[in-house]
């Protein structure tokens, strides 16, 4: 028996997740100068973070050598007065990924059942299968999710739900009516997890009103996360909020120092920093109009996004992103989320924007 038998076979059939390459990597690969490269790859945040996080982990490195407080108390308060909920329905996570593998390794075993969506977020996927359980995949409707198609999927195995709003790849969203009619007809011993990664970059119009749902539905998870609005993807900090018996179960089979030191402080100083996030909003809404409105010049096809990255429609994907990384542009491919005629590229600053779209009118005109 070859050594990886020895992993069941739910294990051994998880494609890998495949993430955006660094810069080190593509400057190594197609022999440039890592500052001519401009990476668009992995929805982060292009304006860094907030100065108050970077002083923030100045002052907490000298106590690198302690263990980071395990329950995450000054984090907990600043969540709980931010959002308005108490600090016993809060966890924190390592990345808000770690919320979603919780909840996966807290509620769903072989035989069970969790429904996403065709082109939903990869993570998904990749922690059903972790745990042996099946994933069933709702067709998506115009890129989004259709809902009524999760109703109809639900069936006496159905554990958890996980639902991206705004989606990640397609940047699609769902109103918040039809999300709250949703989750009225889900029945109460299935989980919902309603991912909202992206939720800093909604207008206030648009913006999620799930806490208020907290106190009505004890299978509601919201995940939030610092890596995308806050600008502290390296850092791996995210949170998910539920009701407190949810959290408790979660809490049991959480690492006990899952959230770094540094991850900590950063996260409680950008919570205090608004302004930051008021100017990644409004830089990302300035930077989705010139891209689209590039796009549009191009005469590419995009869906709507409601994020921080959009995904344009393009003949020969594959090519192109080979030919815009070899001009030093990196985007994502996404084949592996069912889109093989499409790319997605995050919003970047003005200038890697007008390189992103000079680059793209370059190939896309090379490929005619
Ligand atoms: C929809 C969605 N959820 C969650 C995440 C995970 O973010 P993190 O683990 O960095 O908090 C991402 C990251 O790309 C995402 O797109």
């Amino acid at each position: 028996m070859s050594i990886e038998n020895i992993a069941p076979e739910y294990i051994r059939a998880i494609a890998p997740y495949q993430g955006g390459k660094p810069i080190s990597e593509i400057a190594r690969e197609y022999g440039l100068n890592e500052a001519d490269i401009i990476k668009l790859a992995s929805n982060e945040n292009p304006l860094g973070m907030s100065p108050n996080a970077q002083v923030a982990i100045g002052a907490a490195i000298v106590d690198v050598a302690r263990y980071p407080d395990g329950n995450g108390f000054e984090l907990r308060t600043a969540v709980s007065r931010k959002y308005g909920v108490p600090q016993s329905q809060i966890v924190f996570g390592n990345g808000s990924n770690d919320i979603l593998e919780l909840s996966a390794r807290a509620f769903l075993q072989v035989g069970d059942e969790a429904i996403y969506s065709q082109h939903a977020f990869a993570v998904y996927p990749l922690v059903t299968q972790a745990v042996g359980a099946t994933g069933i995949v709702v067709p998506a409707k115009g890129y989004g999710h259709d809902l009524d198609g999760f109703l109809k999927a639900i069936t006496p195995k159905t554990r958890l739900i996980f639902i991206a709003n705004p989606n990640n790849p397609t940047g699609t969203l769902i109103d918040k009516t039809t999300l709250a009619s949703f989750l009225k007809q889900v029945p109460k011993n299935v989980l919902v997890i309603l991912d909202e990664a992206y939720d800093e970059y909604l207008s206030s119009h648009d913006k999620s009103e799930a806490v208020s749902w907290l106190s009505t539905y004890e299978n509601l998870i919201i995940s939030h996360t610092f890596s995308k609005a806050y600008g502290l993807a390296g850092l791996r900090v995210g949170f998910g909020l539920m009701h407190t018996d949810v959290a408790d179960i979660l809490n049991r089979i959480r690492q006990p120092f899952n959230v770094n030191l540094l991850a900590q402080a950063a996260a409680v100083a950008s919570l205090a920093d608004d302004g930051f996030v008021a100017r990644s909003y409004a830089a990302n809404q300035a930077g989705m109009l010139q891209l689209t409105q590039g796009l549009e010049q191009l005469g590419l096809q995009y869906i709507e996004s409601y994020a921080n990255f959009i995904s344009f429609a393009v003949k020969n994907a594959e090519n192109v992103n080979e030919q815009l990384l070899q001009h030093g542009i990196i985007v994502r491919p996404i084949a592996n989320y069912d889109m093989p005629d499409y790319l997605r590229v995050s919003i970047g600053l003005f200038s890697e924007n007008k390189r992103f779209l000079e680059a793209l009118a370059l190939v896309v005109k090379n490929n005619d």
